[in-house]
């Protein structure tokens, strides 16, 4: 069992999250595309890493602030993204009043939390009526790739998982349409998105594996077992091979009050 809450792995990985392979710098700008907020939206991204919805919520024009638990993420994205607002905090207890922001996002955060309802019923609360929450969940890629090395890495973790020590590795699996309607967001809606990102080689493969949260299920491997994981997994980089991901970005809205509510 992990005896850190998860963003210390990612304070560690902090210099090094997105700058082997550009990974979830595409995907959220997929995202944020996808979900589409105009100009002087007022955008909460939660969880915010090294910023791969910053940039591309910023260039739309965007409001953005961004909070991560890991100060070394926080760092650069004040370094590198100067037009956010950037702050340290805990996605379980945003410090923000009720009704501040129209989008809220958390990408790959929600199932890090120790407590992940009490992280989407926080941004339920901190949204304006008629404001929208934005999270990628797993979802089939629809033209896969001849050269995607994915499902050979999902088997290779599959394999290697019964090794993990009890509670080892990171995440728990969550049912994000059941928490986001239990947290009270409505109009549930998905938007299909995928990326497609060349890996040059097998040390790229593996220096990626270890430049987020995957060092976790690296690193709680017994001794024995971490150097033929390393063996295989940079064996998997052939020629030409690609990182393929499809997601669902999972969009729910923040009801607005009735007239009879409001008048009460
Ligand atoms: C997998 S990364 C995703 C980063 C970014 N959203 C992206 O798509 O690249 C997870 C991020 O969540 C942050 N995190 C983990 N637990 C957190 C918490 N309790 N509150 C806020 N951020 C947290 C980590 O520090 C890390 O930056």
């Amino acid at each position: 069992m992990r005896s850190l809450p998860s963003w210390h792995v990612f304070e560690r990985v902090a210099g090094a999250y997105d700058e082997v392979l550009p990974f979830f710098a595409a995907i959220g700008e997929r995202l944020v595309a996808a979900v589409g907020p105009g100009p002087g939206t007022r955008h909460l991204d939660i969880g915010a890493g090294r910023g791969a919805l910053v940039g591309p919520s910023l260039d739309r024009g965007c409001a953005v602030t961004a909070v991560d638990a890991a100060p070394a993420m926080v760092a650069r994205l004040a370094a590198d993204f100067p037009q956010a607002r950037t702050l340290v905090m805990d996605a379980e207890h945003l410090v923000f009043p009720d009704a501040s922001f129209d989008l809220a996002t958390a990408a790959f955060v929600v199932h890090l939390l120790d407590r992940p309802a009490r992280g989407v019923e926080e941004a339920f609360r901190v949204l304006a009526p008629g404001g929208r929450f934005a999270v990628p969940v797993g979802a089939a890629v629809r033209a896969p790739e001849p050269a995607a090395i994915q499902d050979d890495m999902d088997a290779l973790f599959a394999e290697f998982a019964p090794h993990l020590p009890p509670g080892g590795g990171m995440g728990a699996a969550i049912d994000m349409r059941r928490a986001m309607s239990a947290a009270g967001f409505v109009d549930l809606e998905e938007r299909h998105i995928e990326v497609v990102v060349p890996v040059p080689d097998g040390d790229a493969l593996w220096d990626w594996c270890r430049s987020h949260g995957y060092l976790a299920f690296i690193e709680d491997l017994p001794d024995d077992r971490r150097e033929e994981f390393r063996l295989r997994m940079r064996a998997l980089a052939r020629a030409g091979g690609v990182l393929q991901r499809a997601h669902a970005v999972l969009i729910g809205r923040r009801p607005r009050p009735t007239r009879r509510e409001e008048s009460t």
